[in-house]
């Protein structure tokens, strides 16, 4: 059963250590994006479903000490993680609230950017998530998104019909708990009905080979939601093992190629 403050994903340490897989893979891109759209030196930024705060590190990194970064997150297995995080290194501008985006008041605030990387996919009703994000913005400020606009884009060359029936269970799962993955589709229209003017719309994907770092990031999410439809009931066993193997055998051919899911990179100003 997925608890009260877990959602489909769940938030155990395993999933942690893919969240930290899966941000430094971006990194590179992220980083690029951040510069583009103005983050900087003294900036207030909010990061929005900031996971265990992996990129919540970096922003805070980028703005200084002059800077600060709000992190807003509800699992509190994540919330120790940034809280762990930041005293490591101990940075002293960023500040941590246990709450739920869409039940819960944010923080008020008049920031001068929002970070949010595929957390519209999982909340039930994104008109109001925006709505809040817009409201946490000074004017001018700047709203990023990262999320999918077409999982299904994520397939194997030469074709392989049992990843191919992964994705799909992966989006059937986010859906059936109230989630759209490709909720980049939506995004555009529902920041310019909720105040913003939109900067830029940029596709992210990637076609990679099993000797690539890249691959690391769907694969370890195969393993580990794998293990997660399982638990949740969703799939049979012999389902799983049919994918992993499928896999494997796929990652023991040098020459196969994995289209990753696209994702838009949406920048957004609130006038
Ligand atoms: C796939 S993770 C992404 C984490 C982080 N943004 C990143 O890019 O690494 C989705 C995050 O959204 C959080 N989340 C989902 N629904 C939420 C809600 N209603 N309120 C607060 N956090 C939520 C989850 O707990 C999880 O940490």
């Amino acid at each position: 059963m997925t608890q009260n403050k877990d959602y489909i994903l769940g938030t155990n340490s395993e999933e942690l250590k893919r969240l930290g897989l899966q941000h430094n893979v971006w990194k590179p891109y992220v980083l690029d994006c951040w510069q583009r759209a103005g983050i900087t030196i003294g900036h207030t930024v909010i990061d929005i479903g900031a996971g265990p705060g992996f990129a919540t590190m970096d922003l805070a990194e980028m703005v200084g000490e002059t800077g600060e970064v709000h992190a807003i997150e509800r699992s509190t297995n994540f919330i120790q993680s940034i809280t762990k995080l930041s005293s490591d290194r101990n940075y002293k501008n960023i500040k941590v609230y246990e709450i739920d985006l869409i039940k819960d008041d944010l923080p008020e605030m008049k920031a001068d950017f929002t970070w949010c990387r595929w957390v519209a996919c999982f909340v039930s009703d994104p008109q109001k998530l925006v709505q809040k994000i817009g409201n946490t913005l000074s004017k001018g400020g700047v709203s990023i998104f990262f999320e999918y606009s077409d999982y299904s884009t994520w397939r194997l060359a030469p074709q392989n019909f049992a990843v191919e029936s992964f994705v799909k269970e992966v989006m059937k799962s986010w859906r059936d708990t109230g989630g759209e993955p490709d909720i980049a589709l939506r995004l555009p229209t529902l920041l310019i009905n909720s105040g913003f003017t939109i900067r830029s719309v940029k596709p992210h994907i990637f076609c990679v080979r099993p000797n690539e770092f890249i691959w690391k990031w769907p694969s370890s999410f195969i393993e580990n939601n794998l293990v997660r439809l399982l638990e949740l009931g969703k799939v049979t066993h012999e389902w799983t093992v049919n994918v992993r193997n499928e896999l494997k055998q796929a990652e023991n051919n040098p020459n196969t190629y994995m289209i990753t899911p696209m994702v838009l990179e949406i920048i957004a100003e609130k006038i």
